[in-house]
């Protein structure tokens, strides 16, 4: 098997006086020597850890040269490079030290944003709404497809009391999660033939929103993010029209910024003036530790935005369950285009999803994430501030901490080296930016985990970071 070139852990200064092919040959021979790489073990080609470090092709293939001429590597010709056996390496003691510091590959620790945390047992609410669906007959006709009338009614009044935001079933259509939300309304802005099909997309931003306008053949725009979310003038300076904005208000992803209410008017009147469409993605708002949630960029301007919810933060991203709140035509555009193709959501889901609102699950649940999280949010921000800015920290389901990108890249190789993946911003990133960064997300781990994590990534900050 090779290794993936990023659970090496090399770490790179640009500081350092020694040169980067030394660097780079001194923390694979450390990994050998302290019994991390097992003989054997088939290095990254030399290609792979370029690219992966960032640097010069050359940099690996004399740090590579280099570990053979002393022993430590086999180049075996047309199959690779290999760590050879080192008689001399102190492997039990070491070994013993390594098992009780990290865990072995088959149990990495992922701190990726993304899934929420779930309970590893069903609980009686959800066992109980399932048994309500199970109890009534099959859907055999085909369902609403703008969603059941009782889950839009459920979830106004949810929107309502959790959200501020005040509106009717008739605005409310049910999708499958965000992504398809997304969809549906670019899907309804491309039957337009008067406008141009760009959407303007936060950067660093969420790759899934990219990865679909480009699906659905729209250029995408990239606008500039900072501590307070989309930079709102930026949108000013785009050279053509663009119908459509996707951004994340409440807690910007990933780079958790919280946009304060002059930037949501000023995105709101930049609506009005120029007729475009706000997707507003309100995708872990649940998530507040000490400040109530600001209002939605919806509230602001109803008739041009369309507001976008999900469980996938909450419930869970498997499910695929979500809203949206559009303005009439909208509404009625994308509910013709659903009944058109057989776009229809599955009953029993919305079933036991209005089941699970109806018996107040839906509040218990996210009560007890929230407390989870917050716990999390509380490590995270105690551990980490004195290494630098941490964004997000207070809301949602991760935080950045604002880094160098190479620093960022050497950090992350470092937890990977001891089984812990986290992102980096790059992973989000479309176009250059300035601030680099990791991502630490705080859900799909048990405590435990999440704590060993959080220390493994402070000690490798701590190796990394010039003291
Ligand atoms: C910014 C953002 N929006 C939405 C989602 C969830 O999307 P969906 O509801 O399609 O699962 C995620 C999940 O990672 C996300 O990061």
């Amino acid at each position: 098997m090779t290794l993936p070139p990023n659970s090496l852990s090399i770490t790179i200064v640009r500081a350092d006086r020694r040169t980067l092919p030394v660097q780079v040959a001194d923390s694979i021979r450390a990994a050998i020597d302290r019994g991390e790489l097992e003989p054997d073990t088939r290095l990254p080609s030399t290609r792979a850890l370029s690219d992966e470090l960032g640097l010069a092709r050359a940099v690996a293939e004399q740090a590579y040269e280099q570990l053979v001429a002393e022993g430590w590597l086999d180049a075996r010709r047309g199959s690779g490079t290999y760590v050879r056996e080192v008689p001399h390496a102190v492997r039990s003691r070491r070994t013993v030290h390594r098992t009780r510091q990290s865990p072995p590959p088959a149990e990495r620790i992922s701190l990726r944003p993304g899934t929420p945390w779930t309970p590893p047992s069903a609980s009686d609410a959800w066992k109980r709404a399932w048994r309500d669906v199970g109890g009534s007959p099959p859907p055999g006709d085909y369902p609403d497809p703008a969603g059941s009338l009782e889950l839009r009614i459920r979830i106004a009044d949810l929107l309502g009391r959790a959200r501020g935001l005040h509106t009717t079933a008739d605005s409310i259509v049910v999708t499958t999660g965000s992504i398809h939300g997304l969809d549906l309304v670019l899907g309804a802005l491309s039957a337009r033939t008067d406008i141009e099909h760009v959407v303007a997309l936060e950067n660093p931003g969420y790759r899934a929103a990219a990865a679909l306008a480009v699906h659905r053949g729209w250029s995408v725009h990239d606008v500039p993010v900072d501590q307070e979310g989309l930079v709102v003038e930026e949108l000013e300076s785009i050279p053509h029209e663009t119908p459509a904005v996707y951004v994340t208000p409440s807690h910007q992803y990933p780079t958790g910024g919280l946009m304060p209410i002059g930037r949501r008017r000023a995105l709101a009147d930049w609506a009005r003036v120029t007729g475009s469409t706000i997707i507003e993605d309100d995708y872990d708002s649940e998530f507040r530790y000490g400040i109530a949630p600001l209002p939605t960029v919806t509230e602001l301007v109803p008739d041009r935005a369309v507001y976008l919810g999900t469980v996938s933060k909450t419930l869970g991203a498997g499910i695929r369950l979500g809203w949206m709140v559009a303005p009439p035509s909208m509404v009625e555009r994308i509910t013709e285009t659903r009944r058109a193709i057989g776009d229809f959501p599955s009953v029993p889901i919305q079933q036991a999803m209005a089941s699970l609102l109806r018996d107040g699950e839906w509040d218990r649940s996210v009560r007890s994430a929230r407390r989870i999280y917050r716990a999390r949010d509380r490590v995270v921000a105690a551990a980490l501030a004195r290494f630098g800015e941490l964004r997000g920290v207070g809301a949602g389901l991760h935080s950045v901490l604002i880094l160098d990108h190479t620093v960022a890249r050497a950090v992350a190789s470092a937890c990977a080296a001891r089984g812990v993946d986290l992102p980096t911003l790059e992973h989000s990133t479309r176009s250059p930016t300035t601030d680099g960064g990791v991502v630490i997300g705080y859900g799909s781990v048990g405590d435990n985990e999440f704590v060993y994590a959080v220390k493994v990534l402070v000690e490798a900050l701590e190796t990394v970071l010039p003291s």
